[in-house]
């Protein structure tokens, strides 16, 4: 899938709106967040749009090691001051908050450098390298009183919060198993997708990840396989390249109480409703339980509905059809909001935290051909 397609396929609007009401431990002075972006790539082409309708927003700094891309952001969103590296932005104009849109191997050593340097940090996934660099970046910020938050932006749609309603509520009965798939062929553009650190589970598992943990709650071990199909790419930055990341993985999740979850994720996956799967009516995500299945018709990062089934008789219904303000690419903004108003966002640092030692353990299983217990939690349930 090329660039073009992809971000064409991916272009929505919209501001953020859905967020709790605990108060946030950060007391910063004025309405308005000052953000510096650092990564003016591919899905800056996303949030910048996004963030400058954001009215909680101030976008005061953009920065890429590309400078060119760096100046070109600046001049299309106004944005005052532009830097070639995280040294001269830390050094540059005052800001609250780093949106780290770098390549997945940058993120852990700039969210460090910046939360040291006292922001707050919002990250594309993965929020850090391992999940060790994880957890050390998380009580860093803890120490100094800051907030570190991670995408994805999932856990705010419509569509998830019905299903967590449902699964509440105990409509589908006894919950006993779910099922989630991502895929496309995979980002042409830049190498780090394949290059180790990189990979699909971190790129695209990530999204369901995160999805059937927020419903079903934080897993208690993994059991995975992961492969390469694809063992050559030809990428615009590099050219042809060996693959060193998985483009292929399945996963299986131990939730509790006996509840388990399959997940699958790849970068060599057709689809004929192309990346975004609008006009599709199958389900990405299906959980099933005693007296009743869900499915989630789309992506959970785009959905279009809920397909609801708890009758013998009767078709099942679709639900929330509509996203409303939802968009994947509204992380940051829902973040610079919750720290302008001084509320708590649904989006959970420890739940990104978990989804991180997730992959990393998948990776482990699939490597040791064992099953993996896992360290980390997060509050649950969600809404
Ligand atoms: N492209 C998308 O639509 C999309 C969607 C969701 C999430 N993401 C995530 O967003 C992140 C970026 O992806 P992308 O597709 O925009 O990649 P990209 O290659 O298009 O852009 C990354 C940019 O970061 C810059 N960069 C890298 N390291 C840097 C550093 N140390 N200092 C300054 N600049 C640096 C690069 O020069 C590049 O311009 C990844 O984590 C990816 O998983 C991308």
């Amino acid at each position: 899938m090329d660039r073009r397609l992809f971000l064409e396929q991916t272009a929505m609007a919209g501001i953020a709106s859905l967020l709790g009401s605990i108060a946030s431990i950060n007391e910063l002075p004025q309405k308005k967040i000052r953000i510096a972006v650092i990564g003016c790539g591919s899905v800056s082409t996303q949030y910048l749009p996004h963030l400058s309708k954001c009215e909680y927003v101030e976008l005061v700094s953009c920065c890429d090691r590309k400078f060119d891309r760096a100046e070109e952001k600046a001049k299309t969103y106004s944005i005052p001051n532009k830097y070639a590296s995280i040294e001269a932005l830390l050094n540059g104009a005052a800001f609250d908050l780093l949106v780290n849109l770098t390549d997945m191997q940058e993120h852990e050593h700039l969210n460090r450098k910046a939360l040291t340097a006292g922001k707050n940090v919002w990250s594309e996934k993965p929020m850090a390298n391992s999940y060790a660099g994880g957890k050390a970046l998380l009580e860093l910020a803890e120490s100094k009183k800051l907030r570190f938050w991670g995408a994805p932006a999932v856990v705010n749609s419509p569509q998830f919060a019905f299903m967590s309603e449902q699964l509440k509520k105990g409509t589908l009965g006894t919950v006993a198993t779910a099922h989630a798939h991502y895929g496309h062929t995979g980002p042409t553009w830049s190498a780090f997708f394949y290059e180790k650190g990189g990979g699909s589970l971190p790129d695209l598992g990530v999204y369901n990840i995160a999805t059937l943990t927020g419903l079903l709650g934080p897993a208690k071990a993994v059991m995975a396989m992961t492969s390469i199909v694809t063992p050559k790419r030809t990428v615009d930055d590099k050219g042809t390249i060996d693959v060193k990341a998985e483009d292929n993985a399945h996963i299986i999740l131990d939730h509790g109480k006996g509840v388990m979850s399959h997940i699958q994720c790849g970068f060599n996956y057709f689809d004929p409703y192309g990346h975004e799967g609008k006009g599709q009516k199958n389900h990405t995500i299906k959980i099933w339980g005693s007296h009743g299945n869900m499915g989630l018709i789309g992506y959970d990062w785009a959905p279009f509905g809920v397909e609801l089934a708890t009758s013998w008789t009767e078709p099942p219904v679709v639900h929330v059809p509509d996203p409303g303000t939802y968009v994947w690419q509204q992380g940051a903004s829902v973040i610079a909001t919750a720290l302008a108003t001084q509320t708590e966002p649904r989006i959970n640092a420890y739940h990104a935290l978990h989804v991180l030692e997730i992959i990393e353990a998948a990776r482990a299983s699939s490597d040791q051909g064992k099953k993996i217990t896992l360290q980390s939690s997060f509050p649950w349930p969600m809404i």
